[in-house]
């Protein structure tokens, strides 16, 4: 059972999303961050935190509810969101965290299960047992095998959409087992028993894990970071493909005068400076010690939230911008063991390129050694392979770049402590060069040589740049002005299909969607039978029906991976 969840992806970046998640006909822009709101120790009530941040989600407690007589008698009368007094989505936790705390709890999975559904919650949760990290691995595997049969009592049980959590500690083998089981029966998937991970600062850990759960669920799951709630860890947790996290540390930390940046957690009292201009520090300034106590915790718990999503409206803008790396190298230096984390995405580079962009907007900074395995870098350098020149200029780290690109992302863009001039590198090289080893770059070895000499190359009059592809009089290629990407008009695209064998650079759509494609409507993802593994999102694309005839000629809006994995939203942009 269980009710439905919409996830609609909006714009993309390494492994990060924005997305549109709906539930039970609400939207959340994701990633978002829910606020936990303890229902005896209110320290902002959820009626603040709509009214201050505008939340449209909010996470309470259905054990602390279950286990309060009058609490609970009153959500069961009248529900959980009208006992919150919030009409948004309202998420409820299971008592697993109190589970981890304490050793125990005084509630069975099914109790919990029935609770939930019987308050109303949107979001639920089952009795996962978050094993500690490092436990005995006995213990964790057995803590599993529970886990996992609570998790069936929900799929048959729950009417709400399912928080599911995988655990396995830190064993990877566990979680992959964990993440293969969980992923193929609920939509919303949760990284659970990290907590203890994040108190720690074993930030490689957490990525190991992220990645782990990650590879082993289908693309178009939601992900949920369980108890992941300081704003440091938000950019490293989203670029790994994160969609929810929680945070009850606004509260946690402000009970304890801890002020939280996103580069890590202040103590009030070390305080000369507040290095924030939200409305709680431009108000108070340094008087925000002297309050009393009560009312520094709900200030300081104020603080503590603009903060965060503050850092949650930074990644988004980094996601919709292109520039989620230049934020990753940033944050990843606020702490030694966050540079940690920065050497650990290095071993999941690989996967991770798969699913980022080939081209964008913004630039390519160089911040230091992990450009070596930044996404863009593994694509490009992939892509540097097939293209042959003699002229070349050194672009660490991409190595040694044929000048004929260097009008193309990454390479127009790049800047480093020793960048060139520009203009220089752009001036030796004639445009029908350019335009063979762009052909090759982004098609393969051997596109280029679909141009022949005869071609009448236009430039904008504005930029100087190569604007329009003509062949016998018949535009057969523009560039796209942000990026110079070659767009192939139906010629070219011919002479592309007719070059390459199937399947590059394709994409197969059944016979049902063919007409719908041949009209220039997008190829949504259900329809595609095929696609080539060596696209990347926002390559152009040959789409194909089955016989392998070419329909149009597309962008292709998500990596091969997610194509496959998801069961609707579009795949292309037909043009
Ligand atoms: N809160 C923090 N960690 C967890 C977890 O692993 N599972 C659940 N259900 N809640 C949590
Ligand atoms: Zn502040």
């Amino acid at each position: 059972m269980g009710s439905q969840l919409g996830f609609e992806v909006k714009a993309k970046d390494i492994g990060a999303r924005v997305g549109l998640l709906e539930v039970g006909g609400k939207k959340i822009e994701t990633p978002a961050l829910m606020p936990v709101v303890n229902p005896k120790r209110e320290v902002l009530s959820p009626r603040e935190l709509a009214e201050e941040f505008n939340v449209p989600v909010v996470m309470t407690n259905a054990y602390i509810l279950l286990r309060d007589e009058e609490l609970k008698k009153e959500a069961l009368d009248r529900g959980v969101h009208e006992l919150l007094g919030f009409d948004g989505v309202v998420a409820t936790d299971s008592g697993s965290f109190q589970l981890m705390q304490y050793g125990n709890v005084l509630t069975s999975n099914r109790e919990i299960i029935e609770f939930q559904n019987k308050i109303g919650s949107n979001i639920g949760s089952f009795l996962d047992i978050p094993s500690l990290p490092d436990a005995f691995r006995a213990r964790a595997e057995e803590q599993l095998d529970l886990t996992l049969e609570r998790a069936r009592e929900a799929k048959a049980e729950a009417d709400f959409i399912v928080n599911a959590g995988i655990q396995g500690s830190s064993y990877l083998d566990l979680r992959a087992r964990a993440a293969g089981e969980i992923g193929r029966d609920f939509r919303l998937c949760a990284v659970g028993g990290i907590v203890g991970i994040m108190e720690d600062y074993r930030f490689s850990d957490l990525v190991n894990i992220i990645a782990t759960v990650k590879r082993n669920i289908p693309l178009d799951r939601v992900v949920h970071a369980f108890g992941l709630g300081h704003p440091m860890v938000f950019s490293l947790a989203a670029a790994l493909g994160c969609d929810l996290f929680d945070s009850a540390a606004y509260a946690l930390y402000a009970r304890e005068g801890r002020y939280l940046t996103a580069t890590g957690t202040l103590h009030l009292d070390n305080l000369g400076y507040l290095p924030c201009c939200c409305p709680v520090c431009s108000r108070y300034g340094l008087e925000l010690k002297e309050l009393d106590k009560d009312e520094m915790v709900r200030e300081l718990a104020r603080h503590n939230l603009h903060v965060s999503f503050g850092e949650l409206e930074r990644v988004k803008q980094a996601i919709h911008e292109g520039s989620l790396w230049n934020l990753l190298s940033v944050r990843l230096r606020s702490h030694p063991l966050l540079l940690s984390a920065l050497e650990s995405l290095s071993e999941h580079g690989e996967w991770l390129s798969t699913l980022d962009r080939i081209t964008g907007k913004s630039s390519f900074y160089y911040l230091g050694p992990e450009a070596e395995y930044r996404t863009e870098v593994i694509n490009a350098r992939d892509r540097l392979r097939r293209v042959d020149s003699e002229r070349t200029i050194k672009m660490p780290p991409f190595g040694d770049v044929p000048l004929e690109l260097t009008s193309i992302y990454p390479f127009v863009s790049y800047m480093s402590p020793d960048s060139v001039e520009r203009e220089d590198v752009y001036a030796p090289v004639r445009d029908i060069e350019r335009l063979r080893a762009m052909m090759d770059y982004q098609f393969g070895s051997g596109a280029g040589s679909l141009i022949p000499e005869r071609v009448r190359i236009k430039n904008s009059r504005r930029t100087g740049r190569m604007r329009w592809v003509y062949l016998d009089g018949e535009l057969i290629a523009s560039l796209r002005a942000s990026d110079n990407w070659i767009i192939p008009k139906k010629e070219l695209a011919l002479r592309l299909h007719e070059r390459f064998p199937y399947p590059l650079l394709r994409v197969s759509v059944d016979d049902e969607a063919k007409p719908f494609v041949e009209e220039g409507r997008s190829v949504f993802c259900k329809f595609v039978l095929e696609i080539d593994d060596n696209l990347r999102c926002m390559d152009e694309v040959l789409v194909v029906d089955t016989d392998d005839n070419l329909i149009r000629v597309g962008t292709l809006h998500l990596s091969p991976g997610e194509v496959r994995d998801y069961g609707r939203g579009m795949a292309v942009r037909v043009r």
